[in-house]
């Protein structure tokens, strides 16, 4: 699916676009991809993992999301550079067919600059375009009190939570917690 560009101001100032992935893009994804794993224990590969992501395999990628009536990716940039994306996926199959689940993840450097929250503007945007969609779904891990915040804000709660569902290197276990959020929710009251 692909999306209009978006231009919005950041807290410092600065102009960022969200739009839909581009070729250009696969440099600065790979780069992503490696830098944003070694920078937060918050996201589920390590560094050493990403060696599977090849120059190809990013292209067929975007355009597969972009071509897909039921998955969006969108990129962030910032001075030309990506700073993250973020993607939402409908299930297809019809007992599913109610549910999206939507994903977001930006280098370090441009946390806090309200990148998070502009995107998830524009997830829940799409969904609502979605006809028979009634909820949206993500999980985090234990710990990640920077994303909770934004979700809550946008209108997630959890629902539940997986014990011990991460095993970090040093064997820490993290629990990761189910959020939903429901877009009518007076409808279910
Ligand atoms: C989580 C993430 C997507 C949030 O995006 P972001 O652009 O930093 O978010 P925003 O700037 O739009 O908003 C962050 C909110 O969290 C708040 N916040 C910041 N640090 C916080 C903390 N330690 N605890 C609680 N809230 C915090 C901010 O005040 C802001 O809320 P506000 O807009 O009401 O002031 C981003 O930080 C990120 O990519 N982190 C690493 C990867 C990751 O954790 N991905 C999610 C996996 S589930």
């Amino acid at each position: 699916m692909l999306i209009q560009d978006v231009s919005f101001p950041l807290r410092d100032g600065r102009t960022a676009l969200l739009r839909s992935p581009l070729p250009e893009d696969v440099p600065g994804t790979l780069e992503y991809l490696v830098k944003s794993a070694g920078e937060t224990e918050f996201i589920v590969r390590y560094p050493e993992e990403c060696g599977k992501y090849t120059p190809e395999g990013e292209l067929a990628l975007f355009e597969r999301k972009n071509a897909s009536p039921n998955e969006a990716m969108i990129v962030c940039l910032v001075d030309g550079k990506i700073a993250g994306n973020c993607e939402i996926v409908f299930y297809n199959q019809i007992k599913y067919r109610h549910r999206a689940t939507v994903a977001i993840a930006l280098l370090r450097e441009y946390w806090n600059l309200g990148i998070g929250t502009r995107m998830f503007q524009e997830l829940i945007r799409i969904a609502q375009e979605r006809e028979g969609l009634l909820q949206m779904e993500l999980d985090f891990s234990e710990g990640n009190s920077r994303a909770r915040a934004l979700y809550e804000k946008m209108g997630f709660r959890i629902t539940g939570v997986k014990p011990d569902a991460l095993r970090l290197k040093d064997g820490t276990l993290r629990n990761e917690y189910m959020m939903v959020r429901k877009m009518h929710p007076e409808k279910e009251a």
